[in-house]
């Protein structure tokens, strides 16, 4: 069979090319390992930049998160038994966020793809990618167990994640890897119990991270460091709750709304780049290209940024006949990649604490939080950041 851009990986980066390319009149077939309830179901981010709504609004997938999602206009930083607020609107010309979880933005993504009549195939097997150097590459896979099929087609974009077939499919030499490890995790659970506030609390104390977020008016989302291989059985429901009234515990007594636990995940750390992100017609989107540390929320946003550049390069291609943008695409998407490292990093440098730390570290990052949080200029730094950096600035 032939199409135009072969997509690997139904993931937000793979199904948002789709449905972008599907607006701009570009065929595509999306490949999928894991089954429609799977991808559906897998619990993740929840944090939208401003960027990512705009665009979810403008591509015609944004009406149930407007109306179940969350407008976040400030975050809170605690520390020391304090709170400092940053206001983002007021900060950044009138930006927010929006929490509402990735499972749900799959979920109307592949509804809008279906209704349109797009080729989404689930739970394939055997998928590898050929002729990469060439102008028609071409993918194949099995379904249900039967022959060997093969896609034809213009270009292949992977957007498989960390696990996927793309980036290992690109000769050796071809890559460079740039990568930092942590020497933590985190524990992230789901309780039914209502908002213990009404903005996420990233907090920092000498027991480790904590992070308040949420899902929904019953339901709360709320993440611990912990070792990075922690096993979910070491953490029973008493000492979840425990280290987070410990970790959360202010000078005016406030304590986190409990209840319920009926999701825990232990995630590792790491930043992660690849350089260059394309290898002849073959092109790497999202988690397939690169990791962030979840501390600031910046994986999902980022996939979505690399297939607006990557979609506006594919289409000027059959618009125009021109490939500038196409040549172009890894380096315009590094540009605001590695900002997003440094910002992620950054997060998590300042809000962690690191085996080994003495009382010297601790006092040093405490008087970071309170520069940030006490000088404008640094609290716009973190807000623009934290709502995401302009996508146009990148493209020019
Ligand atoms: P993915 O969402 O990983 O999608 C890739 C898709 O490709 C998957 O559906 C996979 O099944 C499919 N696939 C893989 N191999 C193949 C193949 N060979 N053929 C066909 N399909 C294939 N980010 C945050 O900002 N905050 C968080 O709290 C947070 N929590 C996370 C928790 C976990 C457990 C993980 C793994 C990630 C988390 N992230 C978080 C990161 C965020 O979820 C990712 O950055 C985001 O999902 C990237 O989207 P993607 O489309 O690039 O990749
Ligand atoms: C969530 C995840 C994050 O990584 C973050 O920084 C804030 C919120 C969340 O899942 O709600």
């Amino acid at each position: 069979m032939k199409t135009q851009v072969a997509i690997i990986g139904a993931g937000p980066a793979g199904l948002m090319l789709s449905h972008i390319l599907h607006l701009q009149g570009i065929e595509s077939i999306v490949l999928e390992t894991r089954s429609r309830e799977a991808i559906e179901a897998t619990i993740r981010a929840g944090v939208l930049e401003q960027g990512t709504v705009d665009l979810m609004k403008e591509i015609g997938v944004g009406a149930r998160m407007e109306r179940e999602g969350f407008r976040h206009e400030g975050t809170i930083l605690r520390f020391d038994g304090i709170d400092r607020r940053i206001d983002f609107p007021e900060l950044t010309g009138g930006k927010a966020v929006m929490v509402y979880a990735q499972h749900e933005v799959i979920k109307d993504l592949v509804e809008a793809r279906l209704a349109s009549g797009g080729d989404i195939r689930f739970e394939v097997t055997d998928v590898s990618v050929h002729d990469l150097d060439t102008t028609s590459p071409s993918v194949r896979f099995r379904q249900q167990g039967g022959e060997l099929q093969t896609i034809e087609a213009d270009f292949i974009a992977g957007c498989d994640g960390t696990q996927g077939v793309s980036r290992p499919a690109i000769p050796k030499g071809v890559l460079k890897g740039f990568e930092r490890l942590y020497p933590f995790g985190w524990l992230g659970i789901l309780c039914k119990a209502p908002p213990s506030s009404d903005e996420l609390i990233y907090a920092l104390s000498d027991r480790g991270f904590a992070l308040v977020s949420t899902r929904s008016p019953d339901v709360q989302r709320l993440y611990l460091q912990c070792e990075p291989t922690d096993k979910i059985e070491n953490w029973s429901d008493d000492r979840i709750w425990s280290e987070f009234r410990a970790r959360l515990a202010t000078r005016d007594g406030w304590a986190p709304k409990e209840g319920q636990i009926f999701s825990k995940t232990v995630v590792g750390m790491r930043s992660f780049v690849t350089e260059p992100m394309q290898y002849g017609r073959l092109f790497l989107a999202g988690d397939a290209a690169h990791v962030v540390p979840p501390t600031g929320a910046k994986g999902l946003n980022l996939a979505v940024a690399d297939v607006r550049v990557l979609a506006r390069a594919i289409s000027q291609f059959y618009k125009a006949g021109q490939e500038d943008l196409l040549e172009r695409y890894s380096e315009t998407a590094l540009r605001r990649i590695w900002k997003a490292q440094r910002f992620s990093w950054w997060m998590t440098s300042m809000l962690h604490r690191f085996p080994g730390a003495d009382e010297f570290q601790h006092k040093v990052q405490v008087a970071e939080l309170d520069y940030v949080t006490g000088s404008r200029a640094a609290s716009t730094a973190l807000a623009e950041n934290y709502v995401g950096l302009p996508f146009d600035a990148l493209e020019d």
